[in-house]
């Protein structure tokens, strides 16, 4: 028997964070907007979501995050002006991205209250469908995009979904981190979650990354607003909850995962994603020589 479920057309993504550790660059603008070549990152977790299916957006904002939201409407001055100089394939290219009209619609998060708390802000967005939560510093570099991927076993457990990768140990306690039960390949069963564990007691090093795909009770655990780690409230342990109901599994991802909150992930992200670039890899390759220590 197949059993059909509710399809995935839903995404959050959570941007209300202030971005600090790239000051002053996001004195004025929001951390989504930082370039990796010449995309935005928060254009790459749209256009990965709109890969995998995902036809709805909810961008979790806060204040001084304006600019996200004008970057998914049309420019039209920008357009009217490359259209006047012939300039077809910068037009072409702007179009592309183009978000259908509704499609993409905010909600604010007015206080900082954790991870947790943003995604219980879209609440009414998500209603009663499954939906994927998609983190943009977490940039993922790969043939099939991270989140199709999750989607794909998602249709076929009607579960809850993680992109988990293993960390060194000692990194443990930057990540939600899973105790596992069954592996069958790249998927591991998740009998546990800990959010930020300390690395003696870590249940393992398979980290989850910012790609989720979850059924929409994770709403009535979050709304307990219980506090976590950090004092915050936690999407971890609102998942948690959810283990023993639902299928709920961690899929090692194919691809390669830059932290993009991190000055060093993000460097080696311009690099790796230059690199993909017929227009750029040869130029860049000359350059990196000069870099070479040894
Ligand atoms: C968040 C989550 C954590 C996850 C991480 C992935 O942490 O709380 O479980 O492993 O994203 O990037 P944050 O990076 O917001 O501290």
């Amino acid at each position: 028997m197949i059993v059909a479920f509710k399809r995935l057309r839903k995404a959050v993504l959570p941007v209300a964070g202030l971005g600090t550790r790239f000051l002053p660059a996001t004195k004025a603008i929001p951390k989504e907007m930082l370039p990796v070549v010449d995309r935005p990152l928060i254009q790459y977790a749209i256009d990965e979501a709109r890969a995998a299916g995902i036809e709805q957006f909810c961008m979790v904002t806060g204040r001084g995050k304006t600019a996200l939201i004008d970057h998914f409407d049309i420019a039209f001055e920008v357009e009217q002006n490359l259209a006047a100089r012939g300039k077809e394939e910068a037009l072409a290219m702007l179009r592309s991205a183009a978000m259908e009209p509704g499609s993409i619609v905010t909600v604010r998060q007015q206080v900082p209250l954790g991870l947790g708390h943003a995604i219980w802000c879209a609440r009414a967005f998500i209603g009663d469908d499954p939906f994927a939560i998609l983190l943009p510093d977490d940039l993922v570099l790969s043939d099939t995009p991270c989140l199709q991927q999750l989607a794909e076993i998602y249709r076929e457990t009607g579960g809850n979904v993680v992109a988990i990768e293993e960390v060194p140990m000692a990194h443990v306690n930057r990540y939600g981190v899973l105790k596992t039960g069954a592996i069958e390949g790249n998927l591991v069963e998740v009998l546990g979650l800990v959010e930020k564990p300390q690395p003696e007691v870590a249940p393992s090093n398979l980290s989850i990354i910012g790609r989720y795909v979850l059924r929409p009770e994770v709403i009535e655990h979050l709304a307990r607003m219980e506090r976590g780690a950090g004092g915050e409230v936690q999407l971890t342990d609102a998942m948690a909850k959810m283990i023993g109901g639902a299928p709920f599994h961690g899929l090692k991802f194919d691809g390669r995962r830059f932290d993009c909150g991190d000055k060093v992930g993000f460097l080696e992200a311009q690099i790796a994603f230059a690199l993909q670039r017929p227009d750029l890899a040869a130029a860049v390759r000359e350059f990196l020589k000069q870099y070479q220590v040894n």
